[in-house]
């Protein structure tokens, strides 16, 4: 007997070799799909009626510092440095170690509730980010956020730390706790200590996460110091391979994207955040022309002010038309293959797709709603019509964690009002320090 079945819903399959299925079911065992089909005999403990909705891969969002949602619209509408200098840094300074756990809780609730049931994270007090990644019932690669500013006691104990967290954690979760190793960003990380986190990092078979050319400002400082851009930098250490997920990489040259190309990097498209700082426009159209593997990221609720992919993906199919001036550029079902196969292929999951075989973690979209009717064509829908409030159903390894609206893997209420009462305590710590 099988554990979960899907019945009567639209199957997106996001699987090339498997057409979509207008009204099948899908049916799941110990945390993996065991049939896509249009019936089938198979009986499960759980039924779940799909009727009037699509079921789909859930969404992977392949770039964010979750625990940043206690400052969620905390400081807007200033320029990157005044943002960072005056408000992020001194605030993020004052984070505790629970802040990071209730952050990371509240992070999970809502990625669950607006359908990403896998996400790629670096961020501070790790071991608490985990834990709540873990009760959530979410699956994330998460990485301990290193910096040494060329600081060589620095680098030491922050690799040491690195390589703690992605040892002790590997794994954990039934398998959806996986770890990588988090160096910054070419300006905030020395070239010496990313030459020793490559090191460590293929010695552990571990991925890196790292922030690449996502303002001119490190552009600028790259070219000073080493006479050349991050990319080229990063390329002559022999840092990059396909087990790099590369955030921003919104000031690439066409040189640029060969390398990462023919590097096989994974790039992390966060458009929303991009736009909100004024950061630029990262050349993803060439990215995809070049057959590179472009994901979604929503980067932190401070720069975007939510962790919502649905926004995400209409905005970078909106942000792409206007910048080409081509309206037939990011067409709906390549932005959400961007959101799903392409995300899961950068984690190195073998998720993304419902298929036999892959890993259970699917959402259903409920599509009787007024701003989803009629309906002609599913992938239209879900990247231009359709938001995160419109899931209803959210399946992760197999584990339905919301089902019919209601959060089952964690106590909701009780989950912001944890968020709203860290938030008050840590501004008056910020504005004790002032
Ligand atoms: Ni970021």
């Amino acid at each position: 007997m099988a554990d979960i079945i899907i019945k009567n819903g639209y199957i997106l399959t996001m699987d090339p070799a498997q057409e979509d299925i207008n009204r099948g079911v899908v049916v799941i065992e110990n945390g993996i799909i065991t049939q896509v089909a249009e019936s089938t005999d198979e009986t499960a403990d759980t039924a779940i009626d799909a009727k009037g909705g699509v079921v789909m891969p859930g969404l992977v969002n392949t770039h964010t510092h979750a625990g940043m949602t206690l400052f969620r619209g905390y400081a807007d509408d200033l320029t990157l440095s005044d943002w960072l200098e005056n408000h992020i840094w001194p605030a993020e300074a004052k984070l505790t170690e629970n802040d990071l756990y209730i952050g990371t809780k509240l992070a999970c609730l809502e990625m669950i509730r607006s359908g990403t049931t896998a996400f790629v994270d670096m961020y501070i007090h790790v071991d608490k980010v985990a834990r709540a990644v873990e009760e959530s019932g979410m699956r994330a690669a998460l990485s301990y956020g290193m910096i040494d500013l060329g600081d060589e006691t620095r680098a030491e104990s922050e690799l040491k730390e690195g390589k703690r967290f992605v040892k002790e954690w590997n794994g954990r979760a039934d398998g959806r706790i996986t770890t990588m190793y988090g160096p910054h960003a070419p300006n905030t990380c020395s070239r010496e200590f990313l030459i020793k986190v490559k090191e460590q990092a293929k010695k552990d078979n571990a991925k890196i996460h790292i922030h690449v050319l996502e303002t001119e400002l490190e552009l600028n400082q790259m070219k000073k110091q080493f006479g050349m851009c991050s990319v080229n930098m990063l390329d002559e250490i022999g840092f990059l391979d396909s087990n790099v997920v590369a955030a921003h990489c919104v000031w690439l040259s066409d040189g640029d994207m060969d390398i990462l190309n023919e590097r096989g990097v994974n790039v992390s498209h966060n458009p929303v955040s991009n736009m909100k700082l004024a950061s630029g426009i990262a050349p993803v159209p060439k990215m995809l022309a070049r057959g590179m593997n472009v994901s979604l990221g929503t980067d932190g609720c401070a720069s975007n002010n939510n962790l919502n992919m649905f926004e995400e993906m209409k905005i970078s199919a909106l942000l792409h038309k206007i910048d080409t001036s081509d309206p037939t550029v990011m067409p709906a079902r390549q932005v959400l293959k961007m959101a799903t196969v392409n995300g899961a292929r950068a984690m190195g999951i073998n998720s993304g797709m419902l298929k036999v075989g892959c890993m259970a973690d699917m959402i259903i979209v409920d599509m009787g709603k007024p701003h989803l009717t009629p309906l002609y064509d599913v992938p239209s829908h879900l990247v231009y019509s359709a938001s995160g409030g419109d899931v209803r159903t959210t399946i992760v390894n197999g584990k339905v964690l919301m089902d019919d609206y209601k959060v089952l893997s964690m106590d909701e209420k009780h989950v912001i009002e944890s968020a709203n009462g860290a938030s008050v305590n840590l501004i008056s710590r910020v504005a004790e320090q002032k």
